[in-house]
């Protein structure tokens, strides 16, 4: 007798659930998207013991009639897909037709559903994959599974499970997360004890924000919008001979996004606070968070993350969504130019918005604290998509500002999943002392989501630095920060970095253009390298030359520089050539190659910039601080220097008036 047999459906259902279902939130996720799929305008989340005992979601979606919930919980059974060619334009959230018999294997479910136009509804209770009992039952539209004793017949999963708190994070971290890409739904999380989330539909999605993480999220938040014409679809044509002459052309259709993204004065440590959807559906992918990152270069430090929420939206022939079991991962057929519509949308956003930092926000000690790399160590798989440790704070009224305690999982080195209980997103009314929110108050109170939304994005168009060059110098602080006077404040600058800002981008324009002007020493200056240095000098070399140095070889450890960029001089150079070599042996093996080029160059023109310009402690007169500020105005990103400092403080007008008691 042969040794191969097939496996019975009980267990290969069970082998499906290792990969769909490993922990309360991700049986969460399957029944949040089959409700969206469903059209449910509606969707209530109820759990209990942080789902391990129970997780129930009712929606009002459009139901199933007796014959399809009967067959809903067979393997391979699905209403989404018919042909393999469905699977290159996949509009629902689910189409492997896996989730409810994975589900149904390893828990009690109870079913209960109806389309509104039979008779009767059904009612039907499974467990460990068996149907126990169906029934007929008098129900509204919609339909409502209740999923308990997760993992009751397999101990060994249910072991892996977290102290309650932690898993209820979790699925709070998700329905959040299709609360924010429906704001026109109303999302309902409830435990035993507490209402978690509760959202009615808002118009738009600045308004969800409002309504879920509170008003100082939101005004931490610029809105971004984009969108371009794709010139090819990502699908090839058909070949002549299959083409159906009589068939119009194929409109390649347009690429969208929508979102918000953090000022440059909010940095995270890790990218946990980036969460990208596309199509509405919640992904991972790391050619996006390299575009993200991209799009912040020079204008936050390399080593931090902004907070970014993105919604994509493509042609469903775009993207393959059927690159993983859990549906997390994506795969774009035009990746290149996603990618850099992603990086150059953000990028000027950021270039338009000149957000100004307010001088009460940079002295906030709350702000990004998330510094705990714990997730980058988790040794996170990609099935474990949603196993992460977030840690719940002790139980905090009110609103929780970015990073308040919450150590969201990541979507570090090994590609864990960052989604869930990330610090942002934890939703302002998490189970606190009175089970109520700051934000759910203002809400039900005096002022409205969309009045209270509007408030917050009046005050960030006021707050820009697009007024910086009519500003009225008063004078410098110890000759090291400029004081100014606006409309809209009092400005603090950083003589120093505001200078670094202005000459950093005339180094890249005049680099580009190759008109670097460079200026003879009178006597060449000799520096020694060590002998890892000069492998790590030869690579960059010919950059430096574009850049305005010139230098030789003057024996086998030493290079004489023989001409530097107008500035540039005596030990400042010295120390700056020093900085770059280290900076560049530093990076050499994590660095992609065709990454480097633009890396170097903004590294080198960074260094050069930074040793170049005017230092604190400098006396300048009135039209120096004119001049400075009148160039300033003209930069892309006054906000900060190209290592991420800030450059502009505004102590606002209001809160100057606050501060004294007048409001
Ligand atoms: N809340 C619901 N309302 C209406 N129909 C539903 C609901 N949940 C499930 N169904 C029906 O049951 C079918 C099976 O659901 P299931 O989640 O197992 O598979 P799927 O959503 O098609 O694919 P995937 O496994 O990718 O989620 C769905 O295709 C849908 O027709
Ligand atoms: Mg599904």
């Amino acid at each position: 007798m042969g040794r191969i047999r097939i496996l019975p459906d009980q267990v290969a259902n069970q082998i499906a659930a290792g990969e769909v279902v490993d922990r309360p939130a991700s049986v969460v996720k399957e029944l949040l998207e089959n409700a969206l799929d469903a059209g449910a305008t509606r969707i209530r989340v109820h759990v209990e013991a942080g789902g391990r005992r129970l997780i129930q979601v009712s929606d009002d979606g459009h139901g199933m009639n007796r014959d399809d919930a009967l067959l809903a919980f067979e393997r391979h059974a699905t209403s989404k897909l018919r042909t393999a060619d469905d699977l290159l334009s996949i509009a629902t959230l689910g189409f492997r037709g896996e989730a409810l018999p994975s589900i149904a294997s390893v828990a009690r479910v109870t079913l209960d559903t109806a389309t509104g136009e039979e008779v009767a509804g059904t009612h039907m209770e499974i467990a460990g994959g068996k149907i126990l009992h169906v029934d007929d039952a008098a129900l509204p539209r919609g339909t409502t599974l209740a999923v308990a004793d997760l993992f009751f017949n397999t101990p060994a999963r249910r072991k892996f499970l977290r102290a309650e708190s932690t898993e209820l994070a979790h699925v709070t971290a998700l329905v959040t997360h299709y609360a924010l890409v429906h704001p026109e739904k109303h999302f309902e999380l409830i435990s035993a004890t507490h209402t978690i989330v509760s959202a009615p539909p808002v118009a738009r999605t600045a308004e969800r924000i409002y309504q879920i993480f509170g008003k100082d999220t939101l005004a931490a938040l610029l809105p971004v919008a984009a969108e371009a014409p794709l010139a090819r679809a990502g699908l090839p044509e058909p070949p002549p001979w299959k083409r159906d002459p009589d068939e119009p052309a194929r409109d390649p259709g347009t690429l969208r996004v929508s979102g918000f993204y953090s000022k440059p004065e909010l940095q995270k440590l890790n990218r946990n606070s980036i969460y990208i959807f596309i199509n509405k559906r919640l992904i991972r992918d790391r050619l996006l968070i390299h575009a993200i990152t991209e799009a912040y270069r020079n204008v936050i430090p390399p080593t931090s993350f902004p907070v970014v929420l993105l919604f994509l939206e493509m042609p469903p022939e775009e993207v393959d969504v059927n690159v993983h079991p859990a549906k997390t991962e994506v795969r774009f057929r035009q990746q290149s130019l996603i990618h850099d519509f992603v990086r150059d949308s953000l990028r000027t956003a950021l270039i338009q918005a000149r957000p100004a930092a307010g001088f009460l926000a940079a002295l906030d000690p709350h702000r990004p604290a998330d510094s705990e790399p714990e997730a980058f160590h988790s040794a996170a798989t990609e099935t474990e998509a949603f196993r992460l440790t977030p840690r719940l704070p002790a139980p905090v009224p009110g609103k929780l500002p970015f990073g308040s305690g919450f150590n969201a999982g990541g979507w570090g080195n090994q590609q864990a999943w960052g989604e869930a209980a990330a610090a942002l997103f934890q939703p302002a009314n998490l189970p606190s002392t009175n089970g109520c929110s700051a934000a759910t108050e203002d809400a039900a109170g005096l002022i409205s989501p969309a009045t209270a939304t509007a408030q917050v994005e009046a005050e960030q168009a006021a707050a820009t630095l697009n007024h910086l060059g009519s500003l009225r110098p008063l004078g410098q602080l110890r000759e090291s920060f400029i004081l100014a006077s606006g409309d809209d404040g009092l400005w603090i600058i950083d003589q120093h970095v505001a200078h670094e800002r202005v000459l950093f981008e005339k180094i890249l324009r005049d680099r580009q253009v190759e008109k670097v002007q460079r200026q003879r020493l009178l006597m060449p200056m000799l520096v020694e390298l060590k002998l890892s240095q000069i492998v790590v000098f030869a690579r960059i070399a010919q950059e430096l030359d574009q850049n305005g140095f010139e230098v030789e070889p003057f024996g086998p450890h030493t290079l004489a520089v023989k001409a530097a960029p107008v500035g540039l001089e005596g030990a400042a150079l010295e120390r700056m050539l020093a900085e770059v070599i280290e900076q560049s042996s530093q990076d050499s093996d994590q660095v992609e190659q065709n990454e480097d080029l633009t890396a170097l160059r903004g590294r080198i023109a960074a260094s050069i910039a930074c040793h170049s310009a005017i230092k604190v402690n400098t006396p300048l007169d009135p039209a120096r601080i004119e001049w400075l500020l009148l160039e300033l105005a003209k930069t892309s990103h006054p906000t900060s220097c190209p290592h991420g400092r800030p450059i502009a403080l505004l102590y606002s007008w209001k809160d100057i008036h606050r501060a004294f008691h007048r409001i």
